[in-house]
């Protein structure tokens, strides 16, 4: 297809303001899927296909569409082919947002009429206007009866530019204002531009391993032409593939003859790891290669890390294999070997955020049967020693012993959406978690963007639940990492009869030191039970001592309850008993139940 035929757009939206849905209605509409075998979502089936190991998922669908209401000349009744690349909705995953989008020309901004203007609307604006991406703004789900379409064109509009009247009003459900949206993407979205007769040169955007067909990598081009069977080699790696396939979904994979300027489609190469064909890197003839990429390649890049064990210690095999696998699939997931003593043989996994942790390790439980206990997250610390030695630590546990000149953590630009009446309660929670405020603007009179600078180890956790709760769920809140600042950190050790417990190391803000300490020590002395001997549970930083707990001593007899002299009974105890041990872990002298560890570790 000609460039100026083309159009190359994606949505971008709040997470729940009916994206999937609209998606869903466009390929209706479009008629390449046709009633009788649209289901809800028939872009999310992705998620049960994954599940069942066949991948076919569609990161871009090419849909036929001919104007009828164009107001450009020329345009009305002419084939045009419209793009809709899909991407990933959450921040954990900017970076991959920001490439999808570089994919396109134009973004249909999705906003719900019934709820406005949320953070990751902004959020997702943002990177939208930094690609230069014409903005088509709509308001979506107008058939609710909460739908407020003239207050949030208003807001819209503002935000944006340009006049409330021209925000159009779409419900995804029943398809109202589809076909209109259709023709404004044609008018609004610039058509493609690049050069035939340069070397061919394609950014991926998307790379999914499919189990049948290998990695298949999604990619605009940009210059040129690629076509089925030809030599590629990819950039930023040098390394070289045979192009066994290449097309485009629509939405089943439909092979072409060569994909030129501005299309959008699938390669395929026959490589079985995703780290081959890296989200950002360009692609190039083999014989004659490009001179320059599209556009600065960048290794993903952990933020967040965690030790993964499996709590039954014989699945530790099993766990390699599930992270080899989801490995093949997620570029941006890292792992290597690590052991505890309080939790045995596991791994310490970097992740791109916490979201990232969250669905890593759901589908670890879910898809490969383990059952897993993760330590508390923590970011990446720089550490500078006195003696001028710089140490990078993503386990609290490696904390170097020297003597520390400065510790530098990561921090975030975060932006919190709220109605007026929270500002207060968002100023404190933000004050709490250290952060600083950078500026404050009002969408409208009751609706407020709050920008915050806040060391990222304050989020991880359970920033987002602690606003939701405290703004009964009206605030929203997204974020993006923005470099390292120095800050006064120790390490806080939890110690059982002074013996350093490794999975309950923590790094903490020096005002937040004790209060973890104590936290800790009494949550152990519960879940400790009670020894031959009076077992002390210590927090300290370094060699003081912050917190105390004891575990009074007790004499365990377990044929206390055996009155008379039924041998086989007393037999079948102690055989109990001794079952009882093996689950238990040592920590010195001390005897712990792996179930303590779990419990003192689990966040809930
Ligand atoms: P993903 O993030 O891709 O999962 O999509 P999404 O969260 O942006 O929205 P999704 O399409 O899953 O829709 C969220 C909810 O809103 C679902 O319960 C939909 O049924 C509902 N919804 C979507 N569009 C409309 C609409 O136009 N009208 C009404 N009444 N409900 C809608």
């Amino acid at each position: 297809t000609a460039p100026e035929r083309l159009r190359n757009f994606c949505i971008i939206a709040h997470i729940d303001h009916g994206k999937s849905t609209l998606a869903d209605r466009m390929l209706q509409i479009t008629g390449i899927v046709d009633a009788r075998a649209m289901r809800a979502q028939y872009l999310d089936r992705m998620d049960i296909e994954r599940e069942r190991g066949i991948t076919i998922k569609s990161q871009a669908v090419r849909m036929p569409w001919t104007p009828q209401t164009s107001t450009a000349p020329g345009r009305v009744g002419q084939a045009y082919a419209l793009n809709m690349i899909d991407t990933p909705g959450h921040v954990d995953f900017t970076y991959e947002v920001s490439r999808s989008l570089a994919a396109c020309e134009g973004a249909v901004l999705l906003v719900d009429a019934a709820q406005g203007i949320e953070a990751q609307t902004l959020a997702n604006l943002y990177l939208a206007m930094e690609n230069d991406l014409a903005i088509v703004p709509v308001l979506n789900k107008i058939d609710l009866p909460a739908a407020q379409p003239e207050r949030y064109a208003e807001e819209l509009a503002g935000l944006v530019g340009g006049d409330p009247a021209d925000v159009l009003r779409v419900s995804g459900k029943t398809g109202v204002g589809v076909e209109a949206l259709l023709d404004r993407i044609v008018d609004v979205v610039p058509a493609p531009v690049g050069d035939p007769d340069a070397p061919a040169r394609a950014m991926i955007f998307d790379s999914v391993y499919d189990t049948y067909r290998g990695v298949v990598t999604y990619v605009r081009v940009v210059d040129g032409v690629l076509r089925p069977r030809e030599r590629i080699a990819m950039m930023s790696t040098r390394a070289q593939h045979d192009l066994l396939e290449i097309g485009v979904s629509s939405p089943e994979p439909t092979p072409s003859e060569g994909l030129g300027v501005g299309e959008v489609g699938y390669l395929i190469t026959g490589v079985k790891d995703v780290r081959q064909s890296r989200v950002g890197d360009t692609v190039t003839s083999a014989s004659k290669p490009a001179s320059e990429p599209v556009g600065a390649y960048e290794d993903p890049k952990p933020m967040v890390f965690s030790g993964l064990f499996p709590i039954d210690g014989s699945d530790y095999p099993l766990l390699r294999d599930a992270l080899d696998k989801l490995k093949l699939n997620d570029a941006a997931l890292a792992y290597e070997p690590e052991t505890s003593v309080a939790l045995g043989f596991g791994f310490r996994c970097g992740f791109l955020g916490l979201l990232h942790l969250e669905i890593t390790r759901d589908r670890l439980e879910r898809e490969f049967g383990l059952d897993l206990i993760s330590t508390a997250p923590s970011v990446v610390y720089e550490v500078t020693l006195d003696d001028g030695r710089e140490v990078t630590v993503t386990n609290p546990s490696e904390y170097p012993s020297g003597k520390v000149s400065e510790v530098r953590e990561p921090v975030v630009k975060a932006t919190v959406l709220t109605p007026a009446d929270y500002i207060g309660t968002v100023m404190e929670l933000c004050q709490q978690r250290r952060g600083e405020l950078q500026g404050m603007d009002y969408l409208s009179e009751d609706r407020v963007e709050m920008r915050y600078r806040l060391p990222m180890a304050e989020i991880v956790f359970d920033f987002f639940d602690a606003l939701k709760s405290r703004t009964r769920g009206y605030a929203s809140f997204d974020y993006d990492v923005d470099g390292d600042q120095a800050a006064d950190l120790v390490k806080v050790d939890i110690l059982l009869q002074g013996e350093q417990v490794d999975a309950f190391s923590a790094i903490v803000h020096k005002d937040k030191a004790y209060a973890y300490g104590v936290m800790m020590a009494s949550k152990l002395r519960e879940l400790i039970p009670r020894q031959q001997f009076e077992v002390p549970v210590q927090a300290a930083i370094g060699a003081r001592v912050i917190a105390r707990e004891t575990v009074r001593a007790i004499r365990k007899d377990v044929l206390a309850k055996c009155y008379g002299g039924d041998i086989t009974r007393k037999r079948k105890l102690l055989e109990k008993q001794k079952e009882g041990k093996k689950r238990m872990k040592m920590v010195g002298r001390v005897e712990v139940p792996q179930e303590a560890f779990i419990a003192a570790l689990s966040t809930d």
